[in-house]
């Protein structure tokens, strides 16, 4: 994607997952990356990845998404080191705890809905701000969790379909600034977050019927939201866009 050449972009939760492969695939097309995210160990494996095989540069800031000092001040180093910021993939993330909602504790309700929704909201209001001048654009990982209704998610399924209401409204907001806000709709994709969730998931909740039989890679995931904040989709903001196999139509 020639017009990610040179441009600054973060992606949040770019030590894992959706969104390390997102950062290798930014590298590889020449963007300056700042990879965020709270896991130190995984951010410097993904950073030194990055540095040995991508025509792209690379840092990595240790950020938690639900403190606004530390979201600030990771905006503050992209544009430190690179000059700017044109773009966001931003993916932090938790899942669920897998309880029907009237078990759920307040306390596991706020903890999904601070880093999936809180955070999203402090990622984007600072990377905005410092987009205001030039214009960019950023693409949330939602969830098809946002679309349809999923057994033992209350607070997940709320996180996410609070991240499309939010995308929405900054896509209006933002719209003659030059700065394009989508919502990306991932359905199964094989990750860490997927293993743990698999892994503590009740047997009596069955599994997902994926009509492609398979669950994502997560470049086929990363690819996506790749090419969203890239020029090529240069007339698309306020869009939620599913990569989920027909999952959420089936
Ligand atoms: P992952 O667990 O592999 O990666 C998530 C990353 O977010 C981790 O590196 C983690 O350290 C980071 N993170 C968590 N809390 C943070 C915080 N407070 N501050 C900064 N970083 C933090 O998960 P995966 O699967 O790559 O998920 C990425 C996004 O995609 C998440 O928002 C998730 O909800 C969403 N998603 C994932 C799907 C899947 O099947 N894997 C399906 C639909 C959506």
């Amino acid at each position: 994607m020639a017009s990610l050449s040179g441009k600054s972009i973060v992606v949040t939760g770019g030590a894992s997952g959706i969104g390390r492969a997102a950062v290798e695939l930014l590298v590889a097309a020449g963007a300056r990356v700042t990879i965020a995210d709270l896991n130190e160990a995984g951010g410097h494996e993904v950073l030194a990845a990055a540095k040995a095989g991508g025509v792209g540069q690379a840092q990595f800031i240790r950020t938690d998404v639900t403190r606004e000092e530390s979201v600030h001040a990771m905006v503050a180093a992209a544009v430190a080191t690179f000059g700017r910021l044109d773009g966001a993939i931003n993916a932090a993330g938790i899942e669920q705890h897998w309880k029907p909602l009237h078990e759920l504790s307040a306390a596991e309700w706020d903890r999904v809905c601070d880093i999936n929704l809180r955070g999203m909201f402090l990622c984007l209001k600072h990377e905005i701000q410092a987009m205001l001048a030039q214009g960019g654009s950023i693409v949330a990982i939602a969830s098809i969790a946002a679309t349809i209704g999923l057994a033992h998610c209350a607070e997940y399924c709320a996180s996410k379909a609070g991240v499309t209401g939010l995308v929405r409204a900054a896509a209006i907001d933002y719209a003659k600034s030059g700065i394009r806000v989508n919502a990306l709709l991932p359905g199964a994709t094989l990750t860490p977050l997927v293993e743990r969730a698999l892994a503590t998931k009740p047997k009596e909740l069955g599994s997902l019927l994926i009509p492609m039989g398979r669950a994502a890679q997560p470049h086929e995931v990363a690819g996506g939201a790749v090419w969203m904040i890239s020029d090529e989709a240069s007339y698309m903001t306020g869009s939620c866009m599913t990569i989920d196999a027909g999952l959420s139509v089936a």
